[in-house]
């Protein structure tokens, strides 16, 4: 199947940014009723990145696609198309793809913006990929940048204590078929909307003074539900997309999960049969950042040198909509 595609692609950068203020499980035990050692125990993190208050999510997209363009030698100017995963657009529209594209100066480029929740950087992936298979593009620079910070309820501990803010970005180029970018899977199932979403903001909740008494504009999540949902779901989609890449566990140098909870992380590990140090995981430092989580993971697990050149790497997303995703690629 891949044979018979004209372009392969591969990432020619990597770049990410998180803002520098850290706020930390004893800072959320003054927020609400919680613990660092339930934060601990439950999830893994230990501290996550704020925003400021003037620093957007486009401001974070732009930092992390300077980076992943200086990582590839690369022009803003050569960029064909750019792409931002995101639950947190700077605004409902323009795009805040467009926004970066102004800020990073990529005057060539087509800019949207793709909503696919946690799993927005995989999706964006294989974006990417199909334009630079049928040859529309050469250089795609995606992004998954998130000011989450924004949409919490602070007043809720099951949710307030997960999230973080921050962006990934990679640059996609072509390359010789079968090299590169192995393979993409994709899923989704809305039958389970409910159990992870935003109610207000859009035509079926618009901003009232209601809406905003009654908390719509704020993250809401089915924990348990959730959980469950995304172990089974990411565990099907590493499986056929190494199927598709006809790749064994074995023959994967380093797992990248989406950073969620690390019981979650450490499930599926488990039954897929990773081993404990072929798992990349951050989520300590940064919790759930989303749209931005695999690609913040990646840079860190190349600028560390777990991840090098020619190593096949599993990158594996769960999130709203339902929305899941995986991806094999060769470093
Ligand atoms: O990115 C994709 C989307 N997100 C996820 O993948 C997250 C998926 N879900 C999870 O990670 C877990 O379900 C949570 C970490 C959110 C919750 O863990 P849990 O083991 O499922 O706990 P729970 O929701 O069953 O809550 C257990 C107890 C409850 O108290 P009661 O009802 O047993 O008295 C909660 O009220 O823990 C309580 N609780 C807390 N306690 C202290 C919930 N949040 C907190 C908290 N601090 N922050």
């Amino acid at each position: 199947m891949i044979a018979s595609l004209p372009h392969g692609c591969f990432i020619a950068g990597i770049g990410a940014y998180v803002p520098s203020r850290v706020l930390t499980n004893a800072e959320l035990e003054k927020l609400v009723d919680t613990s660092d050692d339930w934060i601990t125990s439950r999830t893994g993190i230990k501290e996550r990145r704020m925003a400021a208050d003037d620093e957007f999510t486009s401001d974070l997209a732009a930092k992390a696609a300077t980076a992943a363009l200086a990582d590839a030698g690369i022009a803003a100017a050569e960029v064909d198309l750019i792409i931002v995963a995101t639950i947190t657009p700077d605004m409902p529209f323009p795009a805040t793809a467009c926004l970066v594209q102004q800020k990073i100066g990529a005057t060539r480029a087509a800019a949207f913006d793709l909503e696919a929740a946690c799993t927005g950087f995989i999706y964006a992936l294989e974006v990417a990929r199909q334009f630079i298979h049928s040859g529309t593009y050469q250089t795609v620079l995606i992004i998954g940048a998130e000011k989450l910070s924004s949409i919490i309820d602070w007043e809720d501990r099951n949710t307030c204590v997960l999230f973080g803010d921050g962006a990934g970005a990679a640059v996609l180029r072509r390359c010789p078929v079968g090299r590169g970018v192995r393979a993409v899977r994709l899923g989704s199932d809305g039958t389970k909307a409910d159990i992870l979403s935003m109610p207000g903001g859009g035509s079926r909740c618009p901003a009232t003074e209601q809406s905003v008494k009654s908390r719509a504009h704020y993250l809401r999540m089915e924990g348990k539900e959730v959980f469950k949902s995304a172990v089974g779901a990411m565990c099907t989609a590493a499986r056929e997309v190494m199927a598709i890449a006809q790749v064994e566990m074995s023959g994967i140098r380093c797992v990248i999960p989406h950073q969620a909870n690390r019981r979650i992380i450490d499930a599926v590990g488990e039954r897929l049969g990773v081993a404990p140090d072929q798992v990349f995981v951050n989520l300590h430092k940064y919790g759930n950042t989303s749209a931005a989580s695999v690609a913040v993971a990646l840079q860190e697990a190349v600028s560390s040198g777990r991840v090098q050149r020619g190593d096949l790497v599993l990158i594996v997303a769960f999130g709203a909509g339902l929305t899941w995703g995986a991806a094999v690629l060769e470093w």
